[in-house]
């Protein structure tokens, strides 16, 4: 969609920073953690429209304290990452998903609307102007945090009559600490809700976000690392932490099939996610499905040795095995105990389709073979 009134990257003023600072170890990243030396910000305001893109030194936000996203949560992000590719050029992966689904966040949002071309060259001019911030190494990359936020001085809800879109960027490592292609363990408990019918779970919100910090923290005291998101009475199996979810089986028919819950309002569309499908189903070796998966036909699958693989899928995390299932649920299956409390093992293969498609993907992003999803930057 076309906005008629944007902001314009031709407008983009670029103000250098006078000092650079040091760049971390690449082989250490801790995600999140290290910030470029500069910034992207364009304001908007009803009265004016926006006003030109700006690209500064990084540095503090200043918000009156009632701004509408202090108190309301009027806030929405993207994650995408710039990549050094084995060539030297540097490359964004599919950049215009991200500023589709921005837009359509922005309008869930009541936040003003842009044109996609547009932001997308601005993030790729902030991109080559802190080009030095992206690493010079395949295992790591440069995250890409484009954020909108209502910055309206009023305690009244209501729509933003004011509002800044700003981008910044940080070099990362793996997500996880634990790294690598290390499997995760899940707690699947129903009470643990992420997104409802309705609600916003297709649009990234930061409010789809903070409220998950608790459950995830209690998933650790329960000795696993992220939730498994149940939805409704019929346990439907929906995302997993900050991640898209996919299962590998063998299916009622004897047919090996990879299937992920379908964008039905409660799944976040992400980038790899469709990534996933597309390479998937190109390959055409396997069935591949986007259906909704019950608690029971997971559980049932598992009892009878036909999952083969179970992955979560993230622009942060890329692709990430599962190998353990805590389910503390009603007891879909006769065989649970009294407490409805069962660990189940999930099997971790070599070369499967988590491995493939990690691979067939990061080839892509570093430009180890050529693509028409990924831009270049420089
Ligand atoms: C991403 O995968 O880019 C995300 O937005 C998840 C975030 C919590 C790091």
């Amino acid at each position: 969609r076309f906005a008629s009134s944007s902001f314009r990257a031709s407008d983009l003023t670029i103000e250098h920073s006078k000092s650079t600072k040091p760049k971390p170890d690449p082989s250490s990243l801790v995600f999140g953690k290290h910030f470029s030396d500069h910034m992207l910000t364009i304001n908007w305001s009803e009265s004016k429209g926006w006003d030109k893109p700006q690209i500064k030194p990084f540095q503090n936000l200043s918000l009156h304290p009632a701004s509408s996203v202090l108190h309301y949560s009027t806030e929405l992000f993207e994650g995408m990452k710039a990549f050094r590719g084995v060539d030297n050029h540097i490359r964004l992966f599919r950049p215009m998903l991200n500023m589709q689904r921005m837009l359509s966040s922005a309008e869930r949002s009541c936040l003003p609307l842009f044109d996609q071309d547009e932001l997308l060259e601005c993030i790729r001019k902030l991109v080559e102007v802190d080009q030095e911030w992206v690493p010079y190494t395949t295992d790591a990359s440069l995250y890409i945090r484009p954020t909108f936020i209502g910055t309206q001085p009023s305690l009244g809800l209501s729509k933003a009559q004011h509002a800044m879109l700003f981008v910044i960027v940080s070099p990362v490592g793996p997500y996880f600490t634990v790294g690598g292609f290390t499997p995760l363990s899940l707690l699947a408990d129903p009470r643990f809700v992420r997104a409802w019918k309705g609600g916003v779970g297709a649009f990234k919100v930061g409010g789809n976000y903070g409220p998950t910090i608790a459950l995830e923290n209690e998933a650790k005291n329960q000795n696993c690392e992220q939730v498994l998101w149940l939805y409704g009475d019929e346990e439907e199996i929906t995302e997993a932490g900050t991640m898209n979810l996919f299962i590998y089986w063998i299916n009622k028919r004897g047919e090996k099939e990879l299937v992920t819950p379908p964008l039905d309002g409660i799944i976040l569309p992400g980038v790899t996610r469709q990534s996933m499908l597309d390479l998937a189903q190109e390959w055409g070796e396997f069935k591949v499905s986007e259906r909704t998966i019950r608690m029971r036909e997971l559980l049932e699958t598992l009892e009878s040795g036909r999952i083969l693989e179970v992955f979560g899928t993230g622009t942060a995390c890329v692709v990430c095995p599962v190998g353990s299932l805590l389910y503390k649920g009603k007891g879909l299956l006769t065989s649970l105990s009294v407490s409805h409390c069962q660990t189940y093992k999930i099997p971790t293969t070599k070369n499967g389709p988590a491995m493939r498609l990690h691979k067939e993907l990061t080839d892509l992003q570093y430009g180890r073979k050529k693509s028409i999803w990924t831009q270049l930057v420089i």
